[in-house]
């Protein structure tokens, strides 16, 4: 049996199952495969829940788990045909042994099996809304079940959302996901300094330079240390391009004199990092960047510092705004006159035609992972207010109080499109910066923090 069963599955399959219920039951398939396109299929990426509870990563996959901690698996067989094809399966007989689940099966047994697993059962767990498709296959087993009532079966009274059990489970990271995290941000941020160097290095030598070409310099600094995909589609927008807020990395002329941010990190063994930089493509910002730089690096400072256990995942937002909407003023984005005092541009979202996004999100295997942005212990106590802008009715709840071992990104930035009444010094500037932190008792550590983030730094790096 591989040790990670013992000392990380194992645990994790138990903890579940506690939640079930002694006669509940958990079913649980990992991702399906996608068609690309005729016979391509899209590289395969397991399900995070999935993988959560068991590390396999092949395709056609299904986890029964009941109340009393047995776990089943369901997988392709062994198939020398089919191995040839696409590859080794590890095969029921061998998951038994290596994966330490309790009983393992052919997948194509799951139709003859589960009705007689889900007979005797009071709730049946699944995620709901997530697998297309699976509530479907579930009622069809229910269904047979149900058929055979008169010969004494004993049909669920309650169908029950596994997702919330899972979201709560996987949003404080433990040791393992931790130092898989860490790495994945060392890795990415090697990716980013390789990205800015080239891209100086082209456009002193005279190189047409390309968004493409710094993609390339990303995707090799992935590969090479074993990052199995980009945990998203990169972007690498350079020039007025960094405005676009979910650009792709495309064939923009990367110019000289212009800033290119890039949004861009690797998955890695199942876990994503998320680093934004923005650099000036020849290695040194003119004034006008500077000014706006420094405004965003204060505010994610200010973002940095008011993330730590105890606080609540909107302070870093909060804190945020604050130090944009002050930086916004002062250099004469938002006119006094106009808008009023800093007061007055937080309560009327006066920057938000220059910051329109939040300032962070959970990660963890997903980019933006699971669990609750409210916090539980509090989520009957709801206001509603209208919104400055919309004037729509909102509903608030008691943000998330964060706790060690969760992990957020904070990346605050200023986008700025040519427009009549904006200053022209700033036009078609974009700028993000992105960190990936987990929370500890006393602040937060920087996972991915091995890129330089001041001008000073990054201006060092690309001479
Ligand atoms: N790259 C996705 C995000 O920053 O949220
Ligand atoms: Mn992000
Ligand atoms: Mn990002």
């Amino acid at each position: 049996m591989n040790t990670a069963n013992t000392t990380i599955y194992a645990p994790r399959r138990a903890a579940l199952a506690r939640h079930l219920g002694p006669q509940g039951i958990a079913i649980l398939p990992t991702a399906p495969e996608q068609a690309r396109n005729r016979d391509s299929d899209f590289l395969f990426r397991h399900d995070s829940y999935f993988y959560y509870l068991c590390g396999f990563t092949e395709p056609n996959a299904w986890l029964v788990i009941t109340g009393d901690g047995q776990t089943t698996l369901f997988c392709q067989p062994k198939d020398l045909e089919r191995e040839i094809w696409d590859g080794l399966r590890l095969g029921p007989e061998a998951a038994l042994r290596q994966l330490g689940v309790n009983a393992a099966f052919s997948v194509a047994e799951l139709d003859a099996k589960l009705p007689a697993m889900l007979d005797g059962r009071d709730a049946v767990w699944y995620p709901f809304a997530t697998h297309k498709g699976l509530e479907a296959r579930i009622d069809g087993w229910l269904g047979a079940l149900r058929a055979r009532v008169r010969y004494g079966t004993l049909c669920p009274q309650q169908q029950r959302d596994l997702c919330g059990v899972l979201d709560e489970m996987r949003l404080v990271k433990d040791a393992h996901e931790q130092a898989v995290m860490r790495r994945a941000g060392q890795i990415s941020a090697g990716a980013h300094i390789r990205a800015m160097q080239r891209s100086g290095q082209m456009l002193r030598a005279g190189q047409e330079v390309r968004e493409y070409h710094l993609d390339a310099e990303l995707l090799h600094e992935f590969r090479r240390h074993g990052s199995q995909y980009p945990a998203y589609g990169s972007i690498v927008a350079a020039g007025a391009n960094a405005c676009v807020l979910h650009y792709r990395a495309d064939a923009g002329l990367v110019r000289d004199g212009e800033l290119v941010l890039i949004d861009a990190a690797c998955e890695l063994d199942g876990y994503a990092s998320d680093i934004t930089r923005t650099f000036p493509a020849n290695g040194s910002f003119s004034g006008p960047q500077r000014t706006l730089y420094e405004v965003v690096l204060a505010s994610q400072e200010a973002a940095v510092a008011a993330t730590h256990a105890g606080a609540r995942f909107t302070d870093p937002h909060d804190a945020a705004v604050k130090v944009l909407s002050q930086g916004m003023l002062d250099v004469g984005l938002l006119d006094k006159n106009k808008v009023g005092s800093l007061q007055d541009v937080i309560d009327k979202r006066a920057y938000f035609p220059f910051y329109m996004h939040r300032t962070g999100h959970w990660i963890g295997m997903d980019v933006h992972d699971c669990g609750a942005y409210t916090e539980p212990s509090e989520i009957g106590q709801v206001s509603t207010r209208q919104d400055a802008l919309t004037g729509e009715t909102i509903q608030d709840r008691p943000a998330r109080i964060l706790r060690p071992g969760m992990a957020l990104t904070i990346e605050p930035g200023i986008y700025v499109r040519a427009a009549e009444g904006v200053p022209e010094q700033f036009h078609n500037i974009g700028i993000r910066i992105e960190d990936d932190a987990i929370v500890t008792d006393t602040g937060c550590e920087l996972l991915t923090r091995d890129v330089p983030v001041t001008a000073a730094e990054i201006e060092a790096l690309m001479r």
